[in-house]
């Protein structure tokens, strides 16, 4: 197959965003940007196209896709409107007037029409509406409905620009719609609203402080930051060890001075053991190691740019060969918890606390 790529950036959206509106409806797959991270989108409602979204990744087809919407009244399509679902709806409007269009993901109870092909046999749907102005038009070309998980092979880290989504979906996929690197950086956060009270399965933009605000209670599934709780994460697809890079990564938490000495000791010892060594540090501290290669995640109070670096880097590290990774930890308030969360993942929770 043939990958088309279209630059469109969101002055002149809906002229080239109408062919892939086309491309959708027709049961193909087009990659797009959202403020997040790159999606792979399909036809919700077409389970051929959500085979092939599990097809083009490499993807467990138990593990749901997260449906896209541009506007709130379609959302009654995909959810169940019994009358003992009625609070979750009237909790997923609160939260919808206060953080769509934007980086937050609903658990609902889906609606027999959704295929389970695109929810991975599971009696409830995921539900976004993007604020990316090129994913929302695109939506709206398509009928309404894209079903998009991130755009990378089942593994890698979520693509924050077209040409990591090209390195893995190249020749795999019909389109993909260049639209420069994203906002974010990481995934939205996932709110299931089907229990009580609602969960966090998965940390992003919106935090659990602001979800707080609206729904008073609200918990924060524990396989979240915990790798030894032995529980199963709730969100299927954060049982897969995601984002992990080829090299052995640690993450080191404690105090500064400490911090250097152990990592540049393990630098040390890693170096003369002959394999290349990388650090991940913040802006402020990166200067303080000695290895082969030093990334930065940008300044230490700057939450926003260390999310939107962390996948670039972790990409970059396997193509610049890292073998022994040691990274920082990150505090794990606001937008620091998806940071850390992310963190942990790539690192297989392995973690050194000084
Ligand atoms: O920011 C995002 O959410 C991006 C962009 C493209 O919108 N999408 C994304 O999709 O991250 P994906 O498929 O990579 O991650 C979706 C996560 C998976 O962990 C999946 O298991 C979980 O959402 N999920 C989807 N439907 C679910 C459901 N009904 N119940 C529980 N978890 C669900
Ligand atoms: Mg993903």
């Amino acid at each position: 197959m043939n990958t088309k790529v279209i630059t469109c950036m969101e002055e002149n959206d809906k002229a080239c965003l109408a062919e892939a509106g086309r491309i959708l409806k027709a049961g193909g797959l087009v990659a797009f940007p959202t403020e997040t991270v790159y999606g792979l989108g399909g036809d919700a409602f077409n389970p051929d196209s959500s085979r092939k979204i599990y097809a083009a990744k490499g993807r467990p087809s138990d593990n749901p896709l997260i449906v896209h919407i541009c506007k709130w009244d379609d959302i009654y399509r995909l959810v169940s409107t019994a009358p003992e679902h009625a609070g979750k709806l009237a909790a997923a409007k609160k939260l919808a007037d206060a953080f769509w269009p934007g980086p937050l993901t609903m658990i609902l109870p889906k609606a027999e029409e959704v295929p389970e092909e695109t929810t991975g046999g599971l009696r409830t749907v995921a539900v976004r509406m993007p604020s990316h102005k090129t994913a929302l038009a695109l939506i709206e070309a398509s009928g309404g409905y894209v079903a998009a998980p991130s755009a990378n092979t089942s593994g890698r880290p979520s693509p924050t620009l077209a040409k990591y989504v090209l390195e893995d979906m190249d020749g795999r996929i019909d389109m993909v719609i260049d639209g420069g690197e994203v906002g974010i950086g990481l995934e939205s956060t996932i709110v299931d609203l089907t229990v009580s009270p609602a969960e966090i399965l998965r940390p992003g933009y919106v935090t659990e402080a602001m979800l707080r605000t609206l729904l008073g209670e609200i918990e924060t599934d524990r396989t979240v930051f915990d790798g030894n709780s032995g529980q199963a994460p709730k969100a299927p697809g954060m049982k897969y060890r995601h984002y992990a890079p080829k090299g052995e990564l640690t993450i080191v938490s404690g105090e500064e001075e400490k911090t250097f000495s152990y990592i540049n000791e393990r630098l040390r010892q890693a170096r003369a053991a002959g394999k290349r060594t990388a650090v991940i540090a913040a802006e402020e501290t990166a200067r303080n190691y000695d290895a082969d290669i030093r990334k930065s995640l940008g300044g230490r109070t700057d939450g926003l740019s260390a999310a939107k670096r962390l996948y670039r880097v972790l990409r970059e590290l396997d193509d610049e060969g890292a073998e022994i990774i040691y990274a920082e930890a990150f505090e794990n308030t606001g937008l620091g918890a998806a940071l850390m969360n992310r963190l942990l993942k790539a690192a297989g929770h392995r973690m050194i606390e000084l």
